[in-house]
């Protein structure tokens, strides 16, 4: 049995569905009972935990093989960091207090940076809140987001436009959730000791302007490639649902995979996504109709 966060997002999503197709049991803890419906159906234990509940959380780690830790971007709330140091608080006793589950835990690349990553900085203070950790732990740090430009989708089809805010010529590693899940399972399953550190790579590097082309060719239109200059970010992110603070860490993000900045640290492993652009709009254009 598997316990996995997060069920009703990208990534625990995939985790549990990965879990579920290779016939594996699956508690899926969730905040809100309803957010664990479809995977209920699917045959899946249903924990009601919120990630603050340090009891709750350490009844929904009890008795399991494996927790999939991940914690939410909260990039609408007023106080982010504030939020997810609570959450990294409670995920941490309730581990203990369930008798040290292996640990695999989302985190990113340019989590060994301490300062100037955004919302990666508490993925650090994450992975160091738990370097000694009694079980075993994983940490997976997964490169940006594929699916973070589903988003293009709506200007793409309506305007012929593709917005990014990763400027022109940068090309950095991409991999789809899918794929991430995929990765996190691998984790979870293997005999391991202690704490490592895994970071994703994917099989090549992408600038928006490719998975513009990509999106492109399936949708059978030429599509444009906008970058809205740094003075409009705030705007445009606080107009996405972002909050003050959630924007200005957004933005402090995307300018530092443009300077390069976010990158591998070279401290753990490195395994490889394969999924590329083409096939998650493929699937999301699917789903779109059926
Ligand atoms: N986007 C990127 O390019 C990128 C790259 C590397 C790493 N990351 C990291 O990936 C993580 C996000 O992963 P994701 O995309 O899989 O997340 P996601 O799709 O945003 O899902 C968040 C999940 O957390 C649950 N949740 C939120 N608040 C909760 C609470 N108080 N108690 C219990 N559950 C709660 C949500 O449940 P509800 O349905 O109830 O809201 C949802 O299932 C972040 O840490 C981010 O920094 C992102």
């Amino acid at each position: 049995m598997y316990a996995v966060i997060g069920v009703s997002g990208n990534t625990g999503s995939a985790v549990a569905r990965t879990l579920l197709d290779l016939g594996k049991r699956v508690r899926a803890v969730v905040r809100r009972p309803e957010a664990g419906a479809d995977f209920r159906r699917q045959g899946a234990e249903i924990a009601v935990a919120d990630l603050a509940d340090t009891t709750a959380l350490a009844a929904a780690f009890s008795g399991v093989d494996g927790v999939y830790v991940m914690t939410p971007p909260l990039l609408e709330v007023s106080d982010p960091d504030g939020t997810k140091r609570a959450f990294i608080k409670a995920i941490r006793a309730a581990a203990e207090q369930a008798g040290a589950p292996p640990l695999v835990v989302l985190s990113s690349l340019g989590a060994h940076l301490s300062s100037g990553t955004g919302p990666v900085v508490l993925l650090h203070e994450l992975e160091q809140a738990l370097r000694d950790y009694p079980g075993s732990v994983s940490f997976l740090r997964a490169p940006y987001f594929l699916d973070n430009w589903a988003e293009a989708i709506g200007p793409a089809t309506e305007e012929g436009v593709f917005p990014s805010l990763i400027t022109l010529g940068v090309r950095i590693d991409m991999a789809t959730t899918a794929d991430i899940g995929r990765i996190a399972v691998q984790l979870l399953l293997e005999a391991h000791r202690g704490r490592r550190i895994v970071e994703l790579q994917s099989s090549r590097r992408y600038s928006a302007q490719d998975v513009a082309l990509d999106l492109a060719r399936i949708l059978g239109n030429p599509l444009e490639v906008i970058y809205p200059p740094r003075s409009v970010w705030h705007d445009i992110l606080t107009g996405a649902g972002l909050s003050q603070t959630g924007a200005v860490q957004m933005a402090e993000l995307i300018d530092s995979i443009n300077a390069d900045r976010i990158g591998f640290s070279g401290e753990g492993e490195c395994r490889t996504a394969e999924e590329d652009p083409a096939a998650m709009f493929g699937r999301m254009l699917d789903a779109k109709v059926t």
